[in-house]
Formats: structure tokens, sequence, C-alpha cells
């Protein structure tokens, strides 16, 4: 996949800009605060339709105005396509492919699809499991609609099941009956998404392993999945844990609760992991999504590196210019605070590069 122009009016601290992109990587350079990260950004609402960074569109209009709009122009298997992403505070969100809009905004994702790697990411590593299930569904969602659609039902009955169990503690009375119905949709939905989820994590493992390897020479990186449903009989250990999730008003068995444990050399990369192994973790994580992708769909991502050269030494900068020389990967866009980094990593780079100046009043191409 290609970007070949991008349009954006009043989105976060840009008024007005056109960009034409004409390489296949493309920096942006500038100082902190210029805008750089907000471009990243809003190529990744042409994919995800929304924001990495802030989950509230109103919050990405321009301040004082009131709406903004985002339009790419897109080249897709030697096709190309005019991307659009608008809104206006108070009304819907609208996503418009070659002008025709979409009745649902889900049926989007999948279609561009674009991977980011951004300084946030070592939270993968430290935060709950909730950032790390999300990452599995990101990518999973984007490579396999029945995925999609069964998480959308689990999540559906699991906030019913919730709320039910809230209801039966308010009122001091409960309907077994009704719970159990929702059990077995969650059952039904919930052994579709652990079954995907550990088929998947086998097939993107040696994807993952390979770029740490590359990048970190001879550790050794695992992932293991870790989840209620792998102690079978589902049905019956929702019924077992009933009366816990009475007391409580919550279930406490499910994929819900699954999370995929990082580790180095066999032991917790949270705890004995430093902050670059970390950052080598993440990136090679996204690598393998990005490698993932490229397997399912059969073309290449657009690939977004958010100052990923924060906290690496010089070999891992080396490793990784390497594999962006290497890989063959598609359209690359990479920002980077610091112009001389940017021209020594460009020197290694052997595609053609594109490198814009982000300053206060828009985006200038200097070379
Ligand atoms: N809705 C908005 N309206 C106007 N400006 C905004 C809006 N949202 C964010 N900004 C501005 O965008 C700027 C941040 O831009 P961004 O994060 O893209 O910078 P950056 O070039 O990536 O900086 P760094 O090098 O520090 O990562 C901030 O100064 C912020 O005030
Ligand atoms: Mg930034």
């Amino acid at each position: 996949m290609f970007i070949k122009r991008l349009r954006l009016v009043n989105f976060k601290n840009y008024r007005k800009i056109d960009i034409t992109f004409k390489s296949n990587v493309v920096s942006l350079i500038g100082r902190n605060g210029m805008g750089k990260t907000n471009l990243l950004d809003a190529i990744y609402y042409l994919s995800f339709t929304k924001s990495a960074i802030n989950s509230s569109d109103q919050q990405n209009i321009n301040h004082g105005e009131d709406f903004f709009s985002i339009i790419g122009t897109l080249n897709k298997e030697s096709k190309n396509y005019k991307v659009q992403c608008s809104y206006q505070n108070g009304l819907k969100k609208v996503f418009h492919v070659d002008d025709c809009p979409y009745e649902k905004l889900s049926d989007h994702i999948g279609e561009f699809p674009a991977v980011l790697i951004s300084p946030n990411d070592t939270d993968l590593v430290r935060e709950w499991s909730d950032l790390r299930r999300k990452f599995f569904d990101t990518l999973l969602c984007q490579i396999d609609k029945e995925y999609f659609q069964c998480l959308v039902k689990y999540n559906h009955y699991l906030k019913q099941r919730n709320s039910l169990l809230k209801l039966f503690a308010e009122r001091k009375n409960q309907d077994r009956e009704l719970i159990e119905k929702y059990d077995l949709e969650l059952v039904i939905s919930g052994s579709v998404i652990w079954e995907k989820r550990r088929d998947y994590l086998a097939a993107y493992l040696p994807y993952f392993e390979s770029y740490y390897r590359k990048l970190a020479g001879k550790e050794v990186a695992q992932i293991a999945y870790q989840s209620d449903y792998a102690k079978g009989d589902f049905y019956e250990n929702f019924k077992k844990h009933y009366a816990r999730d009475l007391a409580t008003q919550r279930t406490g068995f499910g994929i819900h609760r699954d999370d995929f444990e990082f580790l180095l050399a066999g032991k917790p990369l949270k705890k004995i992991g430093s902050q670059g192994q970390q950052k080598s973790f993440v990136i090679a994580l996204r690598l393998g999504q990005y490698a993932m992708i490229c397997n399912e769909k059969k073309f290449k991502p657009i690939l977004l590196l958010d100052d990923i050269f924060d906290k690496l030494d010089d070999e891992r900068i080396k490793s990784l210019s390497k594999i962006l020389n290497e890989d063959s990967l598609g359209q690359i866009f990479i920002t980077d605070a610091r112009m001389e980094r940017t021209q020594e990593l460009v020197k290694e780079i052997e595609a053609e590069v594109e490198i814009f100046e982000v300053v206060k009043d828009g985006v200038h191409k200097i070379s």
C-alpha cells in the first residue's frame, strides 16, 4: 500500500495542509511539539477510523474550529482510492471510500491496514493484560472478520451478564436460568476466540521471534498465552464460578481475562528487561504484526515509525536500519526530532527517501 497524497483540514495542530508523497521511505523531522506524531495519527485514522492517541474525535479538531477532515489518496494493489474521514462537532463521524459512505465504520477495519510503532508501546510490557489483549485483538480483527464478530458478541454478552449480576445483588433475588443462557453465549463465542488466539499466536510467533533475533542477537524472547479456557469444560466452569460472580458482581471466568506473558530468557520481561530490551521487544511485536498482515492480505500495510530510535543503542539502531533495508517493506513513515540521526539513517537506506520538515506553520519538503 502507498499513500500518494494527504490532505488535512483542522486536524489537531494543522489548519490546512496538502502533501504529496513520492517515495517508499518518508522521513518527518522537526522539533518537539511541531506535529510529527499528529501527521502519523492522521494516517492512522484513515486505517483504523480513529486516533491512536486521543479516543475523543472532538479533541482532534483544531482548537476553536468545529470540524476536521482527513483525505488520503491511497494506492492498493495498483488501484487508487480516495479515503476520507470527516467529523463535525455533535454529528456522527463519517467515513467515505471513493465518495461512498460506510454503513458501519467497523466495515473499514482491515481494508487499508497500517502498523504504528509508537513510544507508548512499552506500556504493552508494563501495564495490565487488557493492553496486551488489545494488541492481539487489533491484529486479528484486521485479518479475520469472524474473530471480530465473535469478539463483539462476546463483549456484548459479557456486559449483559455483568449487569444481570448487579441487578441480582440489588434485588436480592436471582434467575439462574437466565444467567445460564448468557453462559452458553459466552461459551460459544469465547471458544472461537480462544482457538483463534491460540492458533494465530502459533503462526505469529516465528515472525516475532525472528525480528527480535535480528534486533537483539542471541537473546531469546517468547510469548506465552494464558487463558481460563485452557482449563477446558467452559460451561461447567461458568457454573462453578457463579457463586463467586454473584458476590463480586463480575464474571470471573472467561477469555476477557486472557493474558499474553512476555518473556526474556524465560523470565518476565516486565521485571528483568531494561528499557532498551523492552523497546526492542515491542518493536519486534509490531514488525511481527506487520509481517503477519502481509502474509494474510498478500499486500504490504503502511508502516508508521514514531520516534523509534529513542532508547536504542547504536548497534540496535544499525540492526533496525538493516531490517528496514532488507525486508522489502512497503511505504514507511519515520519521525525523528534529530536531523543528524535521520541523515545517518538515510545514508544506510538504499530505497529512495523523501525528507520533510515539520514546522509551526506546516510541512515542507527539504529533500
Ligand atoms: N486539537 C488540537 N488543536 C490544536 N493543536 C493541537 C490539538 N491537539 C494537539 N495539538 C498540538 O499538537 C502538538 C503536538 O504535536 P505532536 O505530538 O504531533 O508533536 P511532535 O512533533 O510529535 O513532538 P515530539 O517530537 O515531542 O514527539 C502540541 O503542541 C499540541 O498542543
Ligand atoms: Mg511525537
